[in-house]
């Protein structure tokens, strides 16, 4: 049985790691045929069959223009081996650098 006694305060600016275990993914789109790709780490599964993901993105980021205009994109589950990768493609946006392209 577990009582009051049992929890233990956390961290508030920490408690993402405990309730987020889920991976960062790419989400990939094409705007105006220009393909992007960005880093998201807001993300969880919403329904089983068909499988539904929600995902937080801003408006500020130019990713999200296209997925208005289109309502389309590609999810891709990365590698550990790719993290430094993810991180660059979270930090530029496609309204500045070829993400496919760019080396950094
Ligand atoms: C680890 C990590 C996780 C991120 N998660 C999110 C997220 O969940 N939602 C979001 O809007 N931006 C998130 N970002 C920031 C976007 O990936 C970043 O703003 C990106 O440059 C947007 O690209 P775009 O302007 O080409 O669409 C994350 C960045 C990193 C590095």
């Amino acid at each position: 049985m577990i009582t009051v006694k049992d929890l233990k305060p956390h961290p508030l600016d920490q408690v993402h790691r405990l309730i987020e275990p889920g991976p960062v993914i790419l989400v990939t789109t094409r705007h105006h045929g220009i393909p992007n790709v960005m880093t998201n780490g807001f993300n969880m599964m919403v329904r089983h069959a068909p499988p539904l993901i929600a995902c937080t993105i801003g408006p500020w980021d130019h990713s999200y223009q296209a997925l208005v205009e289109t309502g389309e994109c590609v999810i891709s589950v990365p590698t550990a081996d790719m993290a430094a990768t993810v991180v660059d493609i979270g930090n530029c946006s496609g309204a500045d650098v070829d993400k496919f392209r760019s080396s950094t």
